[in-house]
Order: structure tokens, then C-alpha cells, then sequence
């Protein structure tokens, strides 16, 4: 049985600009997710990753960042700060922070000194090169289109920047950047914060060289600049794991911390990130349930897949959603959304929840003079703005979702009458129920988080998996179509169906027995299970 609470606890990513108002500035803030805990804690969830919450001109929301010690006034003090850490921990609930490590704001004081003159201290703190005779210094394209080099006029240099212009990266090559951010980890461990969920590690150290990326045969029309090159060396590069243990050893020196890294790369490198010995990260932020094919044999290879390739010792983790994708309801659609809770709060490993998935939010469309993020502006009508998954956290079918009582920053979802906390709280046939039970069966039954997984075929298009430990078995099939499956489950007759993604459900398995369209159950022996999550609700 798995103890450590990373391991068996599940993560909720609360994107604060857009949980809940408390000052009627339109904005979300921290006293908003103070007020929201005991949601938080009803709901079951075990630790809140907050997106950035620091002092920030804002280009990208929080991702540039112009002071790491500080909180953004647009989100309250550092005092609200500590009592959002005390009123969590109050609660058993773990508080995870964004840090951004590859780049700051321009108007970080260390870039306004680095860019005031070629002689700064600070110069080498970031990437400064001349330009080759016809432009950049390469061909390297920044993530938010374009080229990731901008020419500064008063020292005729260019920097470099993966992201916004507005987000210098910094040069990790140099030992006094390190230990800067080193000491930024330390202030907030020692406001107690019980982890950090770490922005673009595989960006952090980019090729000594600076040589070109090869071209990608695969870009075309409709992709993104950055897809026009192969990110061969601009990013994770070989000399990153030593630094990813550099910053293990920091949070090491504190009890019970975990490290998340954010990661976009393939299955096998991935995994390094673990590093050698478990020296990286604890958890690599597995993102393969965003980007593979919705059916049964996909996401059956993937899981193999991604058991296979872990290295021994390294524990599994899940991700359906984050403020940069494609809400999963808006992915799969409605009724396969349900099916997607139930996959990934029986996946072994630790689950990441994005707000307001939990409620079956879906993108909400943001008319042109209304869209806020830059990379929309930048690359336009590509569909690429972020905007969509992070409107307002709809509450309740007051105004403005009971997000605020003014003009929300983003526009709310025009289902909120329907789709928010209040009503669903009281339908038991909601997706915010369905998480509801998913979270506490799983907190129930062990087996679910650390069990080992078992394959199990079952049929076309249905994907099924036993979760066993010790002497808890778990059957989980879930029915990937819009059509109704006779399953045969001999050896699971008379067992309970533990949880249904319907409403109705048999009690207990009987010849035959029929996944329903878009069905997912778990089946499981104990007994006492069903009572237990009636006498929690
Ligand atoms: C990843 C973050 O999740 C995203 O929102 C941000 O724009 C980039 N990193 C740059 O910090
Ligand atoms: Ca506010």
C-alpha cells in the first residue's frame, strides 16, 4: 500500500485568475481559493496546483514573472498567501506552486540590467548573441510564433526567448542564475509550500553551440511556426539532468516535497526526466491522455506503453487536461468525458485534474475583441489561443457563474446555468458527482492508485483492465462507442459494479451483462465499498 501522499493523492490545477473573484475586479484571486476549500475538500482532492501568482506585467498570464519572491497585488499579499498554506494544510490539503525557471519577464530587474548595457553584471544571466550577417543568430522559432530571437538596439546583440519577447530565457549555463533560482525554491518551501510544478524543464538548457534545428519535412499549412523546425537543440538537451538534480536536492532538504516537471516530449524521453537513480523529478507530467486517439486500442497501447517505458521505482502519473489544452469534454464530447474521469481516477499513478473539469466545462468560443492571449494574437485563426479552457469557474447560475459580480476577464460558458457547482452538487446523475464517487471509491480502494495493472480483452472497442493489490481485485471496462456491448464476465458473476458512469446501475454483475453506450463500471469484491461512499456523501 502506497503511503507517500503524491503517490496516492490526487492533484487539482486551479488556475487562479479564473477560480473565483473576491474583489469585483473580474479577476480570480487568492482569497477566492481560500473560500473555495471546503469545495475543494468535499470534492476530495489532496493538493492544489496554483498557477503562478506573482507580481507580473501579465503578457502571458502569470508566466512572466517580474519578481519570484512577491505575490501579484492583482491576486491579494503574501499574507493571503500564508493563510491560503494554513487554511489548506488545515484541511490536509497540499499546496503545489508554479515555478518558472526558463525565462523571466522583461521587466524582471535582472534583464532591465542585463539589457542596459554589454559590461552588466547581469548580461551572461541570460542569452545574448550577435546576429549572423543576414538576421538571428539561428533558425531556432519561439513558441508563440515567429523568430525566438529579438534584436535589442542598445546593445546590438540579440536575446533569446522560447516563448513571449516579453520572456527572456535565462542562461542556465551560468552557476549565479542557478543559485538565484535555487533560493526562490527555498523562500517559498519555507512558507510551506509542499512542492513546485516546474514550467518548460525540457527548455532549460539549449544546445553550447547554438547550432540550427534540422527542418521539419512534416510542417505545412495550418501548424504553428514552431512545427517549422525539429527541436533538435534549442531544448533537452543531454547536460539537463544534471540540473533537474540540482533542483531534486533543493526540495530533498525538506521533508515530503514533491517535484512535477512539465514536459512535452515523447514517451522515451520522457521518462529521463526521472532521472538516473530517481534523481529527477518525481513526477514528469504524463500528457499522452491529451494527444491520443480516442478509442480503446489507442489508449490500450498507450498504457502499455507508458508501463513498459517507466523506469523500476519510478511512479506512474495522468493528466487530462491543463490551461494550455483543449478542455477533455470538448475533446471527447460529454458523455466519453465521463468515460475519461473514470480512465483516469482508475489509472495507476497520480491523477492531475484541471478545474472545472470536474463540472464537464467545455471551451468556451471567445469573440476576436475579447481574446486575451498572446499567442492567438501572434499566430491568429490557427486555433491555437488557450483562451477557451480558461474561462471563469462556473459556481452557480447566479450572474457571471457566481465567479464574480462585474465583468469577468474572460467571457463565462453559456451553459452555466446547467453546468456549476450548486446545481450539479444535487444531481446525482452530474459529472461533478461522477468525479465525486470516482475520487472517493479510489481513496477506498488502494488498489485503485497503486495496484498493479492487467489488461483484460473484452471486446471491440472497449477497454478494460484489472487493478489488483493484495487481496483487492478490480475489473474496469469502459465502453469507448455509442452503442450498447454484451461483455462476457464469467468470473466476475455476482460481484459488485462498484461505480457505473450512468446513474442506473445493476448491483451486482448477472449473465449477460451489458455495457450501456458509453458505459464505463467498476467491478470489485468488497463489499463495504458502496456503503462507505453513501456514508461519505
Ligand atoms: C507552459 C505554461 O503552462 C504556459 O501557459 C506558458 O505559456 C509557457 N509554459 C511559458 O511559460
Ligand atoms: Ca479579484
Amino acid at each position: 500500500m502506497v503511503t507517500t501522499w503524491w503517490k496516492h493523492g490526487i492533484i487539482y490545477q486551479v488556475y487562479p485568475r479564473s477560480f473565483l473573484d473576491t474583489n469585483g475586479d473580474g479577476i480570480g484571486d487568492l482569497q477566492g481559493i481560500v473560500r473555495s476549500l471546503d469545495y475543494l475538500t468535499w470534492l476530495g482532492v489532496d493538493a492544489l496546483w496554483v498557477s503562478p501568482i506573482f507580481p507580473s506585467p501579465m503578457a502571458d498570464f502569470g508566466y512572466d514573472i517580474s519578481d519570484y519572491c512577491s505575490i501579484s497585488a492583482t491576486f491579494g499579499q503574501l499574507a493571503d498567501f500564508d493563510r491560503l498554506v494554513t487554511e489548506a494544510h488545515r484541511r490536509h490539503v497540499k499546496v503545489i506552486l508554479d515555478l518558472v525557471p526558463n525565462h523571466t519577464s522583461d521587466r524582471h530587474p535582472w534583464f532591465v540590467d542585463s539589457r542596459s548595457s554589454r559590461a552588466s553584471s547581469k548580461r551572461d544571466w541570460y542569452i545574448w548573441r550577435d546576429g549572423q550577417p543576414d538576421g538571428p543568430p539561428n533558425n531556432w522559432m519561439s513558441n508563440f510564433g515567429g523568430p525566438a530571437w529579438e534584436w535589442d538596439e542598445t546593445t546590438h546583440q540579440f536575446y533569446y526567448h522560447a516563448f513571449l519577447k516579453e520572456q527572456p530565457d535565462l542562461n542556465w549555463r551560468n552557476p549565479e542564475v542557478r543559485m538565484a533560482m535555487q533560493a526562490v525554491m527555498r523562500f517559498w518551501l519555507d512558507h510551506g509550500v509542499d512542492g513546485f510544478r516546474i514550467d518548460g524543464l525540457w527548455h532549460l538548457i539549449k544546445d553550447a553551440s547554438f547550432r540550427d534545428n534540422p527542418v521539419n519535412a512534416g510542417y505545412g499549412p495550418g501548424q504553428p511556426d514552431i512545427n517549422r523546425f525539429l527541436q533538435v537543440h534549442s531544448a533537452d538537451q543531454p547536460e539537463i539532468a544534471d540540473l533537474v538534480a540540482e533542483l531534486r536536492a533543493v526540495v530533498d532538504a525538506y521533508a515530503d516535497r514533491v517535484l512535477i516537471g512539465e514536459i512535452y516530449l515523447p514517451l522515451q524521453r520522457l521518462v529521463a526526466y526521472y532521472g538516473k537513480d530517481l534523481e529527477g523529478v518525481h513526477l514528469p507530467f504524463n500528457f499522452q491522455l491529451l494527444f491520443t486517439a480516442w478509442n480503446a486500442p489507442a489508449l490500450a497501447s498507450l498504457i502499455e506503453e507508458y508501463e513498459r517505458a517507466l523506469p523500476v521505482g519510478a511512479w506512474p502519473n495522468w493528466v487530462l487536461g491543463n490551461h494550455d489544452q483543449k478542455r477533455v469534454a470538448t475533446r471527447v464530447g460529454d458523455a466519453q468525458a465521463r468515460i475519461a474521469a473514470m480512465l483516469l481516477l482508475t489509472l495507476r499513478g497520480t491523477p492531475t485534474l484541471y478545474y472545472g473539469d470536474e463540472l464537464g466545462m467545455t471551451n468556451v468560443p471567445i469573440p476576436p475583441d475579447a481574446v486575451q492571449d498572446s499567442w492567438e494574437k501572434n499566430e491568429p485563426g490557427l486555433g491555437l489561443g488557450r483562451d477557451p479552457q480558461r474561462t471563469p469557474m462556473q459556481w452557480s447560475k447566479s450572474v457571471h457563474a457566481g465567479f464574480t459580480d462585474q465583468t469577468p476577464w474572460l467571457p463565462v460558458g453559456a451553459n452555466y446555468r446547467q453546468c456549476n457547482v450548486d446545481e450539479e452538487k444535487g444531481d446525482p446523475g452530474s459529472m461533478l458527482i461522477l468525479y465525486r464517487s470516482l475520487i472517493a471509491l479510489r481513496r477506498r480502494m488502494p488498489a485503485l492508485a497503486g495496484g498493479a495493472y492487467r489488461a483484460v480483452p473484452l471486446g471491440e472497442n472497449i477497454l478494460a483492465y484489472e487493478r489488483v493489490e493484495g487481496d483487492q481485485r478490480l475489473l474496469i471496462a469502459l465502453n469507448l462507442d455509442s452503442d450498447a456491448k454484451p461483455v462476457r464476465l464469467p468470473s466476475w458473476a455476482g460481484t459488485d459494479v462498484l461505480l457505473s458512469t450512468r446513474t442506473v446501475k445493476p448491483a451486482s454483475v448477472s449473465m449477460p451483462f451489458v455495457l450501456h453506450a458509453d458505459e464505463g463500471v467498476v467491478i470489485g469484491s468488497e463489499t463495504d465499498v458502496e456503503q462507505a461512499i453513501e456514508g461519505a456523501s
